[in-house]
């Protein structure tokens, strides 16, 4: 069987084009899973990535992007967007109606008539340049919430290519999908892909559970693997397919002294003072502030562990102009703040909160120096901090916490410390209950955690999903 080169859609590219502070152009690196996952699978196939560069027309991208291919293994499409579709597409649909609504974040989800309409535009011109540029033995693999309708105009086009579709994020219960005014249009446009895949099995029913309450004709062959749903003639595949990291190159770079290294000079080796680690983009669904709270209900409730542990709280910049995002850093930077004033003392910072980005080396450095990591989304399609924070224990006694309502759960669950977010005084204790946890339970449950990740790594991912189609 001849191998089809893979072609990648998707809204956020690995790098970012944007202005400095002096105003000169600069590319920056792409953050969240997504971008870590589809990385070394683009590498690996030599295929092709499209999606937004992060600017507009304006910028130069010929000159800045040259090279690229030749770096990385892979070329590169663009798709600018202006200003306003940036605002409706991208800020406006995607991340103010889609996102929190398949997290179960009704709260936070606005309906406006003119963000869709962008978005569907902007859909329209992703199809339009991967069409384009896509060759007979090309595999479409379009990726995620922002780029739904892709389908849609490709068939339109009659593009011929197998088309694949993936959703990063979680995929809601009918009882949330139906808030949505255009819930018949995104369901037309998931099933106008010939595979669908979602992250756990959970998402793949209530997946299958909306298309039998809103298409009743519509017939199921329910498979353990995948199933197929059919209609007129018409055939679509879904799957459930947990994403994943490079284990061996996270494992690999953890291991080398620079990590070492850094990892050193990050602990404060003080005989028995712990580190608590917390990595997120800035977000809701990550449930920062529960954490912060728990953590500081743990002080409250066990004052032997005040000046023995710290929670060091990485907080990754995102999606900066939207109002529930500037709204969240704000109470971030008080609750902190209001913490450490409270419990801090000479020689002790309960909390330590870094707000942007970290290169990889330093991000490794931080896993490998943390006893125990906190992770714990309110909601979140797999979460790869955990898997990452696994394949970086290379000493093997980190204690991983981590959120029930985490795609990661599903595989991590047995291993992981499982709390539920929402639960303060239960996750205190679970910090607690880390944090006296004796060397041989540690060791186990990593060795299970590292193996878990190891098997299950993102290129039998890939695998399991081409094999699929
Ligand atoms: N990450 C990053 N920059 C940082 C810290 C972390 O890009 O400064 C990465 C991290 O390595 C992980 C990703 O962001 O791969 C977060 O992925 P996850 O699935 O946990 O959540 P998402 O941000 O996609 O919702
Ligand atoms: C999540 C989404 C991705 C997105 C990433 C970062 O992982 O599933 O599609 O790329 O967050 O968010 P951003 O808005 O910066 O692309």
């Amino acid at each position: 069987k001849q191998q089809r080169r893979l072609i990648a859609v998707s809204n956020r590219l690995p790098i970012a084009v944007d202005r400095d502070d002096q105003g000169q152009w600069q590319l920056t690196a792409g953050a969240g899973g997504l971008v870590t996952a589809l990385a070394p699978v683009l590498k690996h196939h030599q295929g092709m990535w499209i999606g937004w560069p992060g600017c507009g027309e304006e910028a130069p991208l010929d000159s800045l992007l040259e090279g690229f291919a030749d770096k990385q293994g892979y070329s590169l499409a663009t798709v600018p967007l202006s200003q306003e579709e940036v605002r409706e597409y991208y800020e406006g649909f995607s991340n103010m109606t889609l996102w929190p609504l398949f997290h179960d974040l009704l709260g936070h989800c606005q309906f406006n008539p003119d963000h869709w309409r962008t978005y569907v535009e902007v859909n329209r011109r992703f199809a339009d340049v991967t069409a384009g540029t896509v060759g007979d033995n090309d595999l479409i693999w379009v990726q995620d919430y922002q780029l739904t309708l892709m389908g849609v105009r490709l068939r339109e086009l009659k593009v011929k290519n197998p088309l694949a579709f993936f959703l990063h994020i979680p995929f809601p219960a009918p009882d949330m999908f139906r808030r949505l005014p255009w819930k018949n249009e995104i369901m037309q446009g998931l099933l106008s892909y010939d595979l669908v895949g979602f992250q756990t099995l959970r998402d793949r029913r209530n997946f299958v559970q909306c298309v039998r309450e809103m298409i009743p004709n519509m017939k199921a062959d329910i498979r353990r693997r995948t199933s197929t749903l059919h209609e007129d003639g018409r055939s679509v595949k879904v799957g459930h397919f947990p994403i994943s990291i490079d284990f061996n190159e996270f494992n690999r770079q953890a291991r080398s002294k620079e990590v070492a290294d850094a990892a050193w000079y990050l602990h404060e080796k003080l005989s028995r003072r712990q580190l608590v680690l917390g990595v997120d983009r800035l977000d809701y669904t990550k449930g920062i502030p529960e954490r912060i709270l728990a953590f500081e209900r743990l002080l409250e409730k066990y004052p032997e562990l005040h000046r023995n542990i710290t929670l060091l709280q990485v907080v990754v910049p995102s999606r900066t102009q939207v109002p529930e995002y500037q709204k969240l850093k704000e109470e971030l930077d008080q609750l902190a703040g209001r913490i450490n004033a409270q419990y801090g003392e000479p020689g002790w910072v309960p909390i330590h909160y870094i707000f942007r980005s970290l290169p990889r080396e330093q991000l490794l450095a931080h896993y490998r120096a943390a006893e125990i990591a906190l992770i714990t989304p309110l909601r979140d399609g797999m979460n790869l901090v955990a898997k990452e924070y696994c394949a970086a224990s290379v000493d093997g006694n980190g204690v991983l916490i981590l959120s029930e309502f985490a795609g990661a759960a599903e595989q991590l669950g047995r291993a992981a410390l499982l709390v539920n977010p929402y639960d303060i005084d239960g996750t205190a204790d679970a910090i607690h209950r880390a944090y006296h946890m004796g060397a041989e339970e540690r060791r186990d449950r990593m060795r299970r955690l590292r193996a878990s990740v190891q098997r299950n790594n993102v290129h039998r991912w890939v695998r399991h999903f081409i094999d699929s189609l």
